[in-house]
């Protein structure tokens, strides 16, 4: 049966239509107990949910929902490592990368964590060579300069952890991330670098995408340029792959090649040997410590009952404003700079997990699927677009994140953060009023101008502190997240088939645009006219 034509998914629109004008404002007045009743804590994690456009029976609807899509089961299937990425025939595996090496995870009689323990000890012994100047470049000296190059999944989970953990780094070294391959991405991360002490990470599951090979190609000759020798290539380039022939058609050697698994999705593979930049630039505890928090989560996910689980409940809030309040997006603002990418990596994990539209039979889905995630640091945002989410014409529901205790203590910074934090949710959430504004002597032809209507909703996450093992916890959340909403979809969440048309034109339209190929009119009128406007110009 179609999602939407469930009796858990009507009773849902029913009940929609029942509790919609609801205001939040009368809701908390008539309930002094709402705020405890609407709390979570778990894996370090404290998740207060009350400031949501729900009554109580809306999560017993919603939960209703997820037991109609066997939301155990699916958990226990992915868990167990059934092959529930139908369309690429794999495993979703990443929650083994996190695993405690030391108890096994046995998937078809296999434990698997002799051959993930066998990876993070080679990231050990390599990170532990590199960050203490034991490493030595082809000239024989040490590294001071690591340059991941990635794409997508292989950039996204590293930069962001990189930037949100830099507290925690060995200030020593500096990692650079380069992703676009537009050379200004390449030229300016390797600007006035030295060769001799320069260490390439090519991270690719694949090692065949473009963007990637492209750079990784250019940081070879820039190499070789500078240290005028085939034989550098092998001090001065790591790789992070699944595709051991490739790495070793490239020109690194299999021994400095750092694997996983097909079972290891692009967008989750920031436990995996993809995070070796992290464990250089945070040392081999400091990782640890961040798995430790993944692993938390994913137990408490696993383990708790749909109601206490913050998973969960985060998947069915985000359900019930996208198919039933018809929301299209949704907004995370974090209220820590530390945490700058963080929307942009949950924007490919998200977007490119549940930007599906057709569900697990086959058949065009008739309800909306994945919204679009979007973000900033808070308080920057309050600048910038914040004016949209308290008096647009949109609801956008927002998680905020914040945490207790400032990484870096200065004055009262951080009880100035927060005082904002806390005070945009009650804004969305209570707004003001006519009566508040007359009361402060607005003059009257300004008061629809300084009307808050409230009742926007949103999701506070809290952690005592930014910490290896809360970002962790934080980004498992969300990891799950996703995978509820793409149960509840009856989506598949683990393939991207909407990446590769684009992908395809690209490869047609290159050699067009370097002159191997002349141009054809097998492009429509306004692709030809572009073309022939980059062929004029450049
Ligand atoms: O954008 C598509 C995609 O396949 C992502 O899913 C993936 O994270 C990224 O490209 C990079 O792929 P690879 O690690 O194979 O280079």
């Amino acid at each position: 049966m179609k999602t939407n034509e469930k009796a858990e998914w009507l009773a849902l629109s029913q009940h929609f239509q029942q509790i919609k004008d609801l205001h939040l404002g009368s809701l908390f007045r008539e309930n002094p107990k709402r705020a405890n009743q609407m709390t979570l804590e778990g894996a370090g994690l404290y998740l207060d949910y009350a400031k949501n456009r729900i009554v109580p029976e809306t999560m017993s609807l919603l939960l209703d929902l997820a037991q109609s899509a066997e939301l155990t089961t699916e958990i226990e299937r992915m868990f167990s490592g059934e092959r529930i990425n139908r369309t690429e025939n794999r495993s979703v595996l990443h929650m083994a990368l996190r695993h405690p090496t030391a108890s096994p995870y046995i998937v078809n009689g296999v434990d698997l964590m002799p051959e993930v323990g066998g990876v993070l000890s080679r990231m050990e012994q390599l990170a532990v060579q590199i960050s203490t100047g034991q490493w030595l470049g082809y000239t024989g000296k040490p590294i001071k300069n690591i340059v991941n190059i990635g794409i997508g999944g292989s950039d996204l989970g590293p930069v962001m952890v990189y930037e949100a953990l830099k507290a925690y780094s060995n200030r020593d070294l500096t990692i650079h991330y380069v992703s676009n391959v537009d050379s200004s991405h390449l030229t300016e991360q390797i600007f006035g670098l030295n060769p001799a002490e320069t260490l390439f990470l090519i991270a690719s599951k694949t090692f065949t995408t473009q963007e990637t090979m492209a750079n990784a190609n250019s940081a070879k000759a820039w190499i070789l340029d500078g240290l005028c020798s085939e034989a550098a290539t092998s001090r001065h380039f790591i790789a992070i792959s699944t595709n051991a022939a490739k790495v070793v058609e490239f020109g690194i050697d299999p021994e400095y090649m750092l694997g996983f698994w097909d079972w290891v999705g692009g967008r989750y593979s920031l436990t995996s040997a993809i995070g070796f930049s992290l464990m250089i630039s945070l040392g081999v505890g400091n990782f640890h410590r961040l798995l430790a928090g993944f692993h938390a989560m994913d137990k408490h996910f696993r383990e708790t009952p749909h109601a206490e689980n913050m998973p969960v409940v985060l998947a069915l809030l985000g359900v019930w404003y996208n198919n039933f309040f018809g929301c299209q997006a949704q907004a995370v603002l974090p209220y820590n700079q530390y945490l700058s990418r963080f929307p942009a990596y949950l924007q490919q994990a998200d977007m490119e997990s549940n930007g599906k539209s057709v569900d697990r039979e086959g058949n065009p889905v008739s309800y909306q699927t994945g919204p679009v995630i979007w973000g900033e640091p808070g308080t920057n945002g309050q600048h910038a677009f914040f004016q949209l989410l308290h008096q647009g014409t949109k609801l956008v529901p927002c998680d905020f994140i914040g945490f207790a205790k400032p990484v870096n203590p200065l004055g009262d910074h951080h009880q100035k953060l927060m005082a904002n934090f806390l005070a945009q949710q009650e804004a969305l959430a209570f707004g003001k009023g006519v009566t508040e504004l007359r009361a402060e002597k607005i003059p009257e032809n300004l008061i629809p101008y300084r009307t808050f209507e409230g009742n926007r909703p949103s999701n506070c996450i809290l952690a005592e502190k930014l910490t290896p093992e809360s970002l962790g916890s934080l980004i498992a959340l969300y990891e799950h997240k996703i995978f509820v909403q793409g149960v509840i979809w009856n989506i598949f969440s683990f393939d991207q088939w909407g990446v590769e048309l684009g992908k395809q034109l690209a490869e047609k339209l290159l050699p067009v645009l370097i002159g191997e190929d002349k141009m054809e009119e097998k492009h429509d009128s306004s692709t030809l006219n572009l073309i022939n406007y980059l062929l004029r110009h450049q």
